[in-house]
């Protein structure tokens, strides 16, 4: 009897260890799995200086605002992993178009806007979950509510709730940021910009359940822009 228990004891802690070492192993695996999508993220940003803080911007507001809109943690923590990627498909555009300095003709123009669907084909290919998302965003950061983004002009609820999302963050990040054509933009006005419009940004452009809870929550993207102004080590 007594041996027998001792046996059992012994194959339970065996299980036990065999369990911790799975569990380290998958953190290990997730670990370096989320730093390699980083790293990817990086090289696609690298030429633009400011890209490095803006990417680190947009996981923290991305995962945060998905939070506030009710989305459970996987989901935030996936968008706050995936929303990095969502300019990847740059790294296709010509030099002579991505770093020129003035505006872009109506060709240019064209040839940038490939971006999405490039970005899409770069990462749509992944069976992981996150950078799945990161080919949605990818596809359809530049969609708005109304229908008057691209690619595609989708309209409304047609626009996957990620790219929704990552849109409002990424054009609060825009405006917040100093462009070669522009000067930086105070949060109070951003948020302004983005409530009732500019002349180039319009309310319509985004999910008015958004804006409503963008105004509301408004201070966390003031904070967040604050917090990362300087690019992260090795960007
Ligand atoms: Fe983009
Ligand atoms: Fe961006």
């Amino acid at each position: 009897m007594l041996e027998v228990r001792l046996l059992q004891r012994e194959l339970r802690q065996h299980g036990e260890t065999l369990e911790a070492r799975v569990r380290t192993r998958t953190a290990e695996l997730e670990a370096s799995y989320l730093e390699m999508i980083l790293t990817m993220t990086r090289a696609a940003e690298y030429k633009d200086q400011d890209t490095g803080a803006h990417v680190h911007r947009i996981s923290y507001y991305c995962c945060e605002f998905a939070g506030k809109l009710g989305m459970d943690a996987e989901f935030s923590q996936r968008i706050g992993v995936a929303s990095p990627m969502h300019d990847i498909g740059k790294i296709g555009i010509p030099d002579l178009i991505l770093l020129k300095r003035g505006s872009l003709n109506p060709e240019e123009w064209t040839i940038m806007k490939q971006h999405s669907a490039m970005g899409a084909d770069i990462l749509g290919a992944s069976v992981s979950p996150y950078v799945q998302m990161g080919a949605e965003i990818a596809q359809n950061h530049h969609e708005r509510w109304d229908g008057s983004g691209y690619p595609k002009g989708l309209r409304g609820e047609a626009i996957p709730l990620a790219a929704r999302i990552m849109n409002i963050c990424d054009i609060y990040d825009a405006l917040r940021s100093r462009r070669p054509y522009k000067p930086a933009i105070g949060h109070e006005q951003s948020v302004d910009i983005i409530v009732k419009g500019d002349g180039r940004t319009s309310p319509g452009h985004f999910d008015p359940a958004l804006v409503a809870s963008f105004q509301g929550n408004h201070a966390l993207f003031r904070d967040i822009f604050e917090a990362h102004i300087v690019p992260f080590a090795g960007a």
